[in-house]
């Protein structure tokens, strides 16, 4: 049996000897993106090198991400679904496409590891108004060895990847099925059937990127055509392990173990209670370990996070878990993540902190809201109602803080609706979420390239700089998000800002705005970098030649940050700058809003 660790070193070895270059997992939470909450995919970080910007490694990268995806959240507890995952990329970027990306995964798949040939299915693009059925790749499937009935083809909602967002660069896929038993498909019919339910799992997805959606959805031909390709570490662990399950995974399985272990029902290893309980609190784990630090709260990655802990919270108690468990589970889902990632052990006591805290709080509500919640499903039993008002939902959420999905999952359990439509309207209502639309964001995308937010982009390094001109020189970003309207940026600071300090940070970055300073990038070694004290998170294990933006003019220099881009040429283009907002995020974490033009 092969083990998570073992997966990845050999992944990454084969597309070295292939020619690609390994680039770390950067963060969960993503940079400058304000349309996701957390990084869904190996192509989030390089969207810029996927629109047409040279990488500074090459044209052939790899490497395996932290990633997580909330938008499937109610299938996590079946046979392959997780929230938090490992993904395993190879990327060509303009330079090798199907037929090799496809040769490629078979020789992985089929030499290094083994697999038979008789143990996978693959589908394609079956072709639209949009772009061609895929003939080309099914050939090569087929010169490979695969039978022509174990290649499918299906539409775009099946065989089509991105963009992530509402634009950006998509295209045709070619999936690959491992079959946890030797399964004949007689159709594609039965293939859709048996790979939905189990004993087929998705292993890996090779998206031939050659489109690029605009705002008006249409699909313009990329000039450089890509290969975007993830496969699921955990999947592929657990099913080449002869299971027929996600949870076989070494990197789940002791977590399953511990929660079966604390549970006092009798519970069984397919428990989904107890399945969603192990997803939760790992990714939970992940989350509170990024060296992002994001803490539960009532927004954005918070408000995911607080998800996660009261969901597990309320599955461990279906299971007969009784008392603080959180911590407990936690303990195993640090050691087995900390070897492949480092700042989870790192962080640890923030990790178990946070969820103390959590734990603390919602457990006697989530008593009390449901010993609520069940005497208002009587009454509406007696009189004959089967929806429970958006107002009795909100009470929920602001009282006893049960997340929606919590009321409706609970009322679904016992065959009541919940007024959904209503309970978002009154959540919109609720200032805070609704201006940061954190519900929305869910559902992934992409960085948005557009002139308002590439200015404030570059805005927001001069406010990084001006801060520590202005304010105390061993300030750093801790995060960054940034929308058509305004910026926002954290960072680790642990008092208000006074008026005085504010006007001064205003005036230093409008200083550089009047002075028309130009903005360039260089491709530097990461220790040039270092040297000229350049800003930037240097989590690169294995990346060497890093990308400097510098801010400057006529010599001097205003601000010099590792970055991907895009920013504007000249800081004329920002015309002047406006903080609109300051305040606390959590201890020591202060955040300001601001605005250009
Ligand atoms: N980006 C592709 C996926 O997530 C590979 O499936």
């Amino acid at each position: 049996m092969i083990s998570s660790a073992d997966l990845k070193k050999r992944y990454l070895a084969f597309f070295e000897r292939k020619g690609h270059k390994r680039i770390p997992s950067a963060s969960l939470i993503p940079e400058h993106d304000p349309s996701v909450l957390f990084k869904t995919a190996g192509m989030h970080p390089l969207v810029p090198y996927l629109l047409g910007e040279p990488h500074p490694l090459g044209k052939r990268l790899c490497n395996v991400q932290k990633c997580m995806r909330t938008d499937d959240i109610d299938e996590v507890g079946d046979a392959w679904h997780l929230s938090f995952w490992e993904m395993l990329g190879n990327w060509s970027l303009g330079d090798y496409f199907k037929d090799e990306a496809v040769q490629m995964s078979f020789e992985f798949l089929t030499k290094e590891l083994k697999v038979p040939v008789e143990r996978f299915s693959v589908t394609c693009f079956a072709g639209d108004k949009d772009a061609p059925r895929d003939e080309e790749t099914a050939r090569t499937w087929e010169k490979l060895g695969v039978a022509k009935n174990r290649i499918h083809f299906l539409p775009k909602k099946d065989n089509w990847w991105g963009p992530a967002g509402q634009t950006g660069p998509c295209g045709p896929d070619t999936e690959m099925f491992y079959h946890a038993q030797d399964i004949q498909e007689k159709s594609t019919e039965e293939f859709v059937k048996l790979s939905s339910t189990g004993p087929f799992c998705e292993i890996w997805n090779n998206v031939l990127m050659q489109y690029n959606k605009t705002a008006d959805g249409k699909f313009v031909e990329l000039k450089q055509k890509n290969v975007d390709t993830g496969m699921g570490v955990e999947r592929v662990t657990a099913a080449l392990s002869g299971a027929d399950n996600v949870y076989a995974c070494d990197t789940l399985a002791p977590i399953l173990d511990k929660v079966l272990s604390i549970s006092t029902a009798g519970t069984a290893k397919t428990n989904r209670n107890a399945r969603i309980v192990t997803d939760h609190l790992r990714a939970a784990v992940m989350v509170l370990g990024d060296d992002k630090g994001v803490v539960p709260s009532n927004v954005d990655q918070g408000y995911v996070l607080r998800r996660l802990i009261r969901r597990s919270i309320r599955h461990g108690r279906m299971i007969g878990i009784k008392g603080e468990f959180c911590s407990e589970i936690a303990k195993v889902a640090v050691d087995v993540m900390g070897d492949s990632y480092p700042e989870v052990r790192k962080n640890s006591s923030r990790i178990f902190a946070e969820l103390k805290k959590e734990e603390e709080k919602f457990s006697i509500a989530l008593e009390n809201g449901t010993k609520l919640l069940e005497k208002k499903l009587q009454l509406l039993g007696e009189s004959h109602q089967k929806t429970l008002d958006a107002k009795s939902a909100f009470d929920l959420f602001q009282s006893f803080g049960f997340p929606l999905e919590i009321t409706v999952e609970m009322c679904k359990e016992k065959g009541f609706l919940v007024d959904e439509a209503g309970f978002n309207s009154l959540m919109k209502a609720h200032q805070e979420l609704s201006r940061e639309g954190a519900e929305q964001k869910f559902k992934g995308g992409l960085a948005d390239h557009s002139e308002e937010t590439t200015k404030l982009h570059t805005a927001t390094h001069l406010l990084n700089e001006a801060l520590r001109q202005m304010v105390d020189p061993s300030i750093y970003q801790m995060g960054s998000n940034i929308t058509k309207e305004r910026l926002r940026f954290d960072f680790n600071y642990d008092k208000k800002l006074t008026d005085e300090q504010i006007k001064k940070i205003e005036e230093w970055v409008n200083n550089v705005i009047k002075a028309e300073a130009d903005v360039s990038f260089e491709m530097m070694d990461i220790e040039d970098a270092k040297k000229l004290k350049a800003q930037g998170i240097f989590e690169g294990k294995y990346e060497k030649i890093v990308k400097v933006y510098t801010i400057s003019k006529g010599g001097k220099v205003y601000s010099r940050e590792l970055c991907g881009g895009p920013h504007v040429k000249n800081t004329r283009e920002l015309r002047s700058f406006k903080i609109t907002k300051q305040e606390a995020v959590s201890a020591g974490v202060r955040r300001i809003k601001a605005i250009v033009e």
